[in-house]
């Protein structure tokens, strides 16, 4: 036995006084294997007795310089006799599915046998272990010596404390490159979330640690089980501050003590939360880079890295575009902030019908106005997780049987017969035609502000453009200054001596109009709205039948791959007037889904060679639908 084992093992320290203790408090360690930022939380997962540290310690070897902490592999397997054959099987697959674990965590091996015959027996021949460097290997079901684990844990990379016998499971760092993120996070031992305390060594932007998905298996109850997100931070999570992009709001409020419905639902589903994502301030539009005073713009990772990242779910809209090890990244969208990021970032990202998923717990911008929304790459893993998490919604067999191409939205450019080559509208062109193909129609060209015009409603209320002009802002901004700001405020002014907290320039422009309003202004965009999504419903976007929820989809084009240079000043933000394509799913309560369709050159006026910007288009269904079946 190894002279530091004999320490290791004897408890006969002299007790830590108690009023030390309480000041002392381990955060977990960073480490690197094989040249891999890793992070190990500090409370353990399991711990393993004396008979196996013992035989881990004379595996390791007398002359073995004593390392506190070593990484090992834990994997579960019901082979009554576990051989190199089953091994290299099950690492093929680890290989494929995890971007955490890696060969250097074979420095050790737990075998866990989680069969039913009596005595198993691990056949792994020396020459296996020596490929693999594995410095020791145990077999939890051997009958000669007792070394199993307090609590059996679930495959994958883990690290071991020789001196308690504690087990930790481990975190792969990222960087943040895109400054997307507030910041990390881990689970906390009470049930919610701390904020990721470490960093990658010499990092110049946040890290983001994901833990192995091999800890993770996907079951009816928990169908999206290991597959990480992350979330806007306007969404209360328990035991993390909400900051709404501004640094007075963030530091004022104490850390929530609950977690948002429509986040917990995602966590019980099995998705692994890894950290908040900057949203613009209080979720209002800001252009990068002069609207983001007090956060710093996220990178849109397209095109030359210099493109604006629109607003407001830009951090969770880059982020989704840029990191692979991140499979989700949700949002808001009260009047384009999930569909604006998800356009120019080139992803997907929905707003869906109104009501969808509970916004208890979350900022409001106007609760009759917000969405929550989800980004994804991949288009099935989108609709597994829509399907998951608006739940109340039915799905139905059957698609859409007409198209409608409105005119009016996609504009004279798209129109030309054929669209240039190279063109968005070339782009929306080819992908339509598929669309036609797949479903079995064509599209119906129709002119929305036309087919208003023609309609009775327009002799009492106007044109769209004069009925709706204001409708939006004024709701937005009537809301949110009765919801928030009023109260914000108050709270912030009680607490530092009458002092105004700072608002970035966006958000106080638009509450300056809202102040400016008379009070009958909000009943009159309520009524203003309803006759539009009355309209809509009955004579534009109408409601399906048993075989789909929706008789039409109604397309426009999202993103066209125009540049938004970050670097270029915009002028001073001004108040959100207006009607356009954007408008229709705010005020119709419809689902409004953006897909990536191609690209777009352009001469980048950063790199000055040719660049490429994403496309997408929109697709629009009858209030109530989820997304196409
Ligand atoms: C034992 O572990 C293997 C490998 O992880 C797994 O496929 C199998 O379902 C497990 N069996 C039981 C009974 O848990
Ligand atoms: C069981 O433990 C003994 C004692 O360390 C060891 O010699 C033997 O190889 C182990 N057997 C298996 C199947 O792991
Ligand atoms: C949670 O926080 C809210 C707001 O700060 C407070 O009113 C409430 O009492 C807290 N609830 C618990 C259980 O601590
Ligand atoms: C689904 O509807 C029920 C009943 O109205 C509601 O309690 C629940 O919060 C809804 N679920 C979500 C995810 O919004
Ligand atoms: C759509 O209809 C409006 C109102 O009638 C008209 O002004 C506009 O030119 C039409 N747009 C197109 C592209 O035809
Ligand atoms: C409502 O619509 C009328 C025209 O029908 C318009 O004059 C008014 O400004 C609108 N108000 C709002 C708040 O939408
Ligand atoms: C792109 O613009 C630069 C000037 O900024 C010019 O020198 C270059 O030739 C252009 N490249 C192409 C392919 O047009």
């Amino acid at each position: 036995m190894p002279c530091w084992w004999v320490l290791l093992a004897c408890t006969a320290l002299a007790p830590i006084a108690v009023a030390q203790q309480a000041l002392f408090q381990l955060t977990g360690e960073t480490f690197t294997l094989a040249g891999v930022p890793y992070f190990a939380p500090p409370t353990p997962v399991s711990q393993f007795g004396s008979g196996a540290l013992y035989e881990i310690a004379r595996q390791l070897g007398v002359d073995d310089a004593p390392k506190r902490l070593v990484p090992f592999s834990v994997m579960p397997s019901a082979e009554t006799e576990f051989a190199d054959s089953h091994l290299e099987s099950t690492l093929e697959s680890w290989r494929a599915k995890d971007d955490v674990w890696s060969e250097a965590f074979l420095n050790g091996l737990y075998v866990a046998y989680n069969g039913s015959h009596a005595s198993p027996t691990s056949l792994v021949t020396a020459n296996m272990q020596a490929q693999y460097a594995m410095r020791f290997l145990l077999h939890s079901a051997n009958q000669s010596i007792d070394v199993a684990m307090r609590k059996e844990l679930p495959a994958g990379p883990y690290l071991l404390d020789l001196s308690s016998g504690n087990i930790f499971e481990v975190y792969r760092l990222y960087n943040d490159e895109q400054q997307s993120f507030l910041y990390g996070t881990i689970p906390n031992p009470s049930g919610g979330y701390d904020m990721l305390s470490a960093k990658i060594p010499g990092a110049a932007t946040e890290s983001i640690g994901v833990p192995s998905r091999l800890y993770f298996t996907p079951t009816a109850e928990q169908p999206l089980a290991g597959l990480r997100f992350a979330v806007k931070d306007i969404y209360d999570v328990e035991g993390l501050r909400t900051g709404c992009g501004n640094r007075a709001y963030w530091e004022l409020y104490p850390p929530r003590n609950q977690t948002a419905p429509a986040v917990q639902r995602l966590l019980d589903g099995g998705l692994v939360l890894v950290g908040k994502t900057k949203s613009s301030q209080f979720a209002n539009g800001e252009v990068a880079t002069d609207d983001w005073v007090d956060l710093h713009a996220p990178y849109n990772p397209r095109g030359d890295g210099y493109q604006d990242g629109s607003s407001s779910s830009t951090g969770s809209g880059t982020a989704e575009a840029a990191y692979p090890w991140l499979d989700y990244a949700i949002g808001s969208d009260t009047g384009g902030s999930m569909r604006g990021p998800a356009g120019v970032n080139g992803v997907f990202g929905n707003r869906p019908s109104h009501g969808a998923v509970s916004l208890d717990d979350v900022m409001p911008l106007s609760p009759p106005l917000d969405t929550a929304g989800i980004f994804a790459r991949d288009a099935v893993m989108w609709a597994t997780a829509g399907h998951w998490w608006y739940q109340n919604f039915t799905s139905f067999p059957g698609f859409p049987k007409k198209l409608l191409f409105p005119v009016d939205f996609f504009g004279s450019s798209y129109l030309a017969e054929p669209p240039s080559a190279g063109t968005a509208g070339a782009v929306f062109n080819a992908f339509i035609s598929k669309l036609e193909a797949f479903l079995g129609i064509t599209r119906t060209e129709m002119n929305l502000t036309n087919m208003w015009t023609q309609s009775s409603l327009f002799a009492a209320h106007g044109s769209l453009s004069e009925m709706l002009r204001t409708t939006y802002p004024t709701l937005i901004t009537m809301d949110q200054i009765k919801l928030l700001a009023k109260p914000f405020m108050a709270d912030y002014a009680a607490a530092n001596g009458g002092r105004r907290p700072f608002i970035d320039p966006a958000p106080l422009t638009r509450w300056e109009y809202g102040l400016s309003l008379p009070e009958d202004a909000y009943t009159e965009g309520i009524a203003n709205k309803t006759t539009f999504m009355d309209w809509f419903a009955s004579e534009v976007v109408v409601g399906g039948d048993s075989t789909s929820c929706s008789e039409s989809i109604l397309l426009y084009p999202q993103s066209s791959g125009y540049t938004n240079y970050r670097n270029a000043y915009v002028g001073p933000p001004g108040t959100p007037f207006g009607f356009s394509a954007g408008r229709v799913a705010v005020l119709a309560e419809t689902p409004d889904m953006v897909v990536p369709v191609g690209e777009v050159a352009y001469n980048s006026t950063i790199t000055g060679v040719i660049e490429y910007l994403p496309v997408t288009l929109s697709f629009i269904a009858a209030k109530g639908c989820v997304s196409p079946p």
